[in-house]
């Protein structure tokens, strides 16, 4: 199992305020484990994971009991479908609030809180690879890539998604906006620098499953808890992402080896997601610089953060 590292003993300019800060606008509260609601949150998700884990024990050689391709596009078309950039909106208050920790800490915070300190994370390893063209797999609505364009305008960037709803969401925010929506301006953890730059940004739809690069196309190429739906596809999805490095690749998935044990594990289980370890990219010619998942972690399914250069 491969050595998770703090986020201060990493060869990047981020500091733990730095990621705290970040996320702090989407914490509604810290509790202590007795709080009567946090206590409501952990009964409710273990009895789901018991319920469905135990029915895709059964299941799981099934069709039905396997994450595919028409499951995911069903999933995403609703997640990406409506008003899906409203979500970002630092003066909505949120929807829903689910069960998060860090540093010995419990909180309840909504769950979108995370795409920005992960934002936080994406541009400090920007800073470190200095890339001059980035491929986000799995870019779903585009967010990821709308923010980090509007940061560092001068980098090429590419984003490729599986659903259409996502793709032409991503595609109507570029046609319909100059300058990038002010909700989306504040929710970005930095101001752009370029608040145009995301009418730049160059959308593919397809899979990750064949790729519609050349080899070493990109200098680094990131999927942010997009592995995490391609458990059905792992080989193929890993391959083609360090095909189309010359580079470097970045990831925050589920990987095995924070969620070996407990809960996580069998919520990975019951979804049928990614269970891939963080040495299995080794196999693939990606070699791990570093790996820490020293940042703020949804209780039953944790991520890690894995930056690999192309060998
Ligand atoms: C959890 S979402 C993450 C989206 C985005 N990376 C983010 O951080 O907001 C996972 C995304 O991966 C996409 N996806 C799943 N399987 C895919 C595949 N085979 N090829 C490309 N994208 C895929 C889904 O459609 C969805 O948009």
């Amino acid at each position: 199992m491969r050595e998770l590292e703090p986020l201060s003993e990493l060869p990047l300019s981020l500091s733990r305020d730095d990621v705290a800060r970040a996320f702090e606008p989407f914490v509604g509260r810290r509790v202590k484990v007795k709080d009567p609601e946090w206590a409501a949150h952990m009964k409710r998700r273990k009895k789901k994971i018991v319920i469905k884990g135990a029915r895709r024990l059964i299941t799981r050689w099934l069709p039905s009991g396997q994450r595919r391709e028409t499951e995911i596009v069903e999933e995403y078309d609703q997640v990406w479908g409506g008003d899906t950039y409203a979500r970002y909106d630092l003066d909505r208050k949120p929807d829903r609030l689910s069960p998060w920790e860090w540093q010995g800490e419990l909180m309840l915070a909504a769950t979108v809180g995370a795409t920005r300190f992960r934002q936080v994370m994406l541009a400090a390893v920007i800073e470190a690879v200095r890339p001059g063209r980035i491929l986000e797999i799995g870019c779903g609505n585009g967010i990821n890539l709308f923010l980090a364009a509007g940061r560092f305008p001068e980098v090429e960037f590419h984003g490729l998604e599986l659903t259409s709803v996502g793709y032409e969401a991503a595609r109507r925010l570029q046609n319909d906006h100059e300058t990038l929506p002010r909700s989306l301006q504040k929710f970005a953890p930095q101001p752009p620098a370029d608040p145009t730059a995301h009418r730049r940004i160059h959308f593919h739809r397809g899979s990750a499953a064949e790729l519609p690069f050349e080899a070493g196309e990109f200098d680094l190429v990131y999927t942010v808890l997009a592995l995490e739906q391609m458990e059905r596809i792992r080989q193929q999805a890993l391959a083609e992402m360090a095909r189309v490095t010359a580079g470097h690749a970045f990831n925050i998935e589920p990987f095995r080896d924070v969620n070996a044990k407990g809960w996580p594990r069998w919520n990975v289980f019951r979804r049928d997601y990614f269970r891939g370890a963080i040495d299995e990219l080794e196999g693939f010619g990606l070699q791990p610089v570093w790996a820490t998942d020293d940042y703020p972690q949804e209780s039953f399914l944790k991520t890690a953060a894995v930056l690999s250069r192309r060998i």
